[in-house]
């Protein structure tokens, strides 16, 4: 870390490990309604649980991608944040719109939450993951603003690295592809189309390319390897990204009322998704391989190289597993999905991010690798956290699969409910497998407060100087 305003990331990153920490608390409750339906309610039934555990995500992930942002862009750029100011100011209106928002969830009804914030003048509200009200979609897009004229700015006045346009770049595409949230319909069809765009459009391809530079940039970093050849590869999983998965949205297209075509092109397409996934993984693990250092920080080693081996898992393979038109005709729907969503979110946007705050965390504290114990809790949280996900993930499949087998296929299929209690075993395994996760968490947490730094020898001092 070069430059004092890359310190404003620190406040960004701390927010997204609290609210991932809330995040987990409303996963934890509404997996344990699906073992007791009446458990809080009234008070805080299913809908609302889900839609905070759902909201949490996607919030926490901005803001660390937003850190990410503002850590990276001047250290590429070689020079100062243009407004570190404003990315202040930014950090307190977007956590207080967060805030505000989920108090909003607890506390008022949400039809009438969305009488009280305007939905009727321009209805939003109500598709997965886009239920914020009017004005927090209006203040996010604010943020945003603020974000990309603050990066853009530092952009235009220091040093242009590839990686450093893909990733401002990237993050003006992840803005405007959250334009489509303001377009909700009557018209289901249309509707459908509209919420893909940017729900498909930021997992399958936007965030990728986020994906990819900030992978690129821990590598670039804890490697010493050219950065010639990093981004050269950074170019090839774009490329692939962008060929398999804008078409690939096909896949959500087959049965919404949508042309035919889509079955053939959605199938073909999206079953090409998972090769740029793949290269990710060769990637990482080729430029590991041609390190010209030992960097002291071996933990973020660790989430470098375990994302891609997780995010191909979860979206590579589970993603591949349901995206073929005849299994997504007995499959949609189901905790097969959830099974893919989970594996996916965590294994590629939680741990990149996760990854990114492990090797900034350390600078941001003055240092730039924390005490070998601090990173061994750390350690022990990451494979804590990976193995009670893969837990998760496999119960949600079982269940899945029950789904598939009892209710959508055959001559007799079963009704909805007695198939729900014929999952129950999964639903269970899948909390115990959530309590396992929490308890990563927690480990992972708790080794920022593990004291000390990292003692080096006189070689790796002089090779990080
Ligand atoms: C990191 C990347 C990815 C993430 C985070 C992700 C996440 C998700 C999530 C959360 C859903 C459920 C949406 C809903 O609420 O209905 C979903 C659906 C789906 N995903 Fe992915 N996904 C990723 C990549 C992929 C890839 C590469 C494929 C194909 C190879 C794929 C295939 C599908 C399909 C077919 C559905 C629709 C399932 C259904 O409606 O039942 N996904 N994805
Ligand atoms: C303690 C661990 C967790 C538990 C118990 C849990 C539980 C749940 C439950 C019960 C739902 C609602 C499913 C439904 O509507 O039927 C859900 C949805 C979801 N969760 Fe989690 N979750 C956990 C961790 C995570 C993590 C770490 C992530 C991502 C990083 C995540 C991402 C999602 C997503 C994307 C959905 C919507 C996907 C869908 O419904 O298809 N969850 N979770
Ligand atoms: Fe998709």
């Amino acid at each position: 870390m070069n430059y004092p305003s890359q310190r404003v990331a620190l406040p960004y990153f701390m927010a997204a490990l609290l609210l991932f920490l809330g995040q987990i608390l409303f996963g934890l409750i509404a997996g344990y309604q699906y073992i007791d339906g009446t458990f809080l309610f009234p008070e805080l039934p299913f809908s609302v649980t889900r839609m905070i555990h759902t909201n949490l995500l996607i919030v926490w992930l901005l803001m660390a991608f937003m850190g990410a942002a503002y850590f990276i862009v001047p250290e590429e750029a070689q020079t100062d944040l243009y407004s570190p100011r404003l990315a202040l100011i930014t950090f307190w209106v977007f956590f207080m719109a967060g805030a505000l928002t989920i108090l909003g969830y607890l506390l008022v009804p949400y039809a009438h939450l969305a009488a009280i914030t305007g939905n009727a003048y321009l209805p939003t509200m109500g598709r997965g993951y886009l239920e914020q009200p009017l004005p927090t979609k209006i203040g996010i897009v604010l943020v945003a603003l603020s974000l990309l004229f603050n990066i853009t700015m530092t952009l235009i006045r220091g040093r242009k690295t590839s990686l450093n346009i893909i990733l401002v770049g990237s993050l003006w595409g992840l803005a405007l592809l959250f334009l489509p949230a303001f377009y909700f319909p009557v018209d289901t069809v249309k509707a459908s189309y509209s919420w893909w765009w940017v729900v498909h459009g930021w997992v399958e391809g936007d965030w990728e390319l986020i994906l990819s530079s900030l992978l690129g940039f821990i590598l670039i970093k804890t490697t010493g390897v050219d950065r010639e050849i990093i981004e050269k590869w950074m170019y090839i999983i774009i490329a692939m990204t962008l060929v398999s998965g804008i078409i690939g949205i096909g896949h959500h297209y087959y049965y919404i009322g949508a042309p035919e075509y889509w079955i053939w092109l959605g199938s073909i397409f999206s079953a090409l998704e998972p090769i740029p996934f793949i290269m990710l993984i060769v990637f990482a693990m080729k430029i590991l391989l041609k390190r010209r250092r030992e960097h002291p920080n071996r933990a973020a080693m660790l989430w470098a190289l375990g994302t891609p081996l997780m995010a191909f898992l979860g979206a590579g393979l589970w993603g591949f597993m349901i995206t073929l038109a005849p299994m997504q005709y007995v499959a949609h729907g189901t905790n097969f999905t959830a099974a893919h969503g989970h594996l996916a979110f965590f294994g590629a946007y939680a741990m990149v991010s996760l990854a990114i705050i492990s090797y900034a965390m350390p600078l941001l504290r003055g240092r730039p690798a924390n005490s070998q114990r601090a990173q061994r809790w750390e350690m022990t949280g990451f494979w804590i956290m990976v193995i009670s996900m893969l837990g998760i993930a496999l119960a949600l499949t079982g269940a899945g699969l029950v789904t598939v087998y009892l209710q959508r296929m055959g001559d007799h299929p079963m009704a909805f409910m007695d198939v729900q209690d014929r999952s129950q075993v999964f639903f269970m395994i899948r909390e115990a497998a959530g309590l396992g996760f929490l308890a990563g968490l927690i480990t992972y947490l708790i080794s920022f407060f593990i004291p000390g730094e990292y003692h080096y020898d006189q070689e790796t001092r002089r090779a990080l100087s």
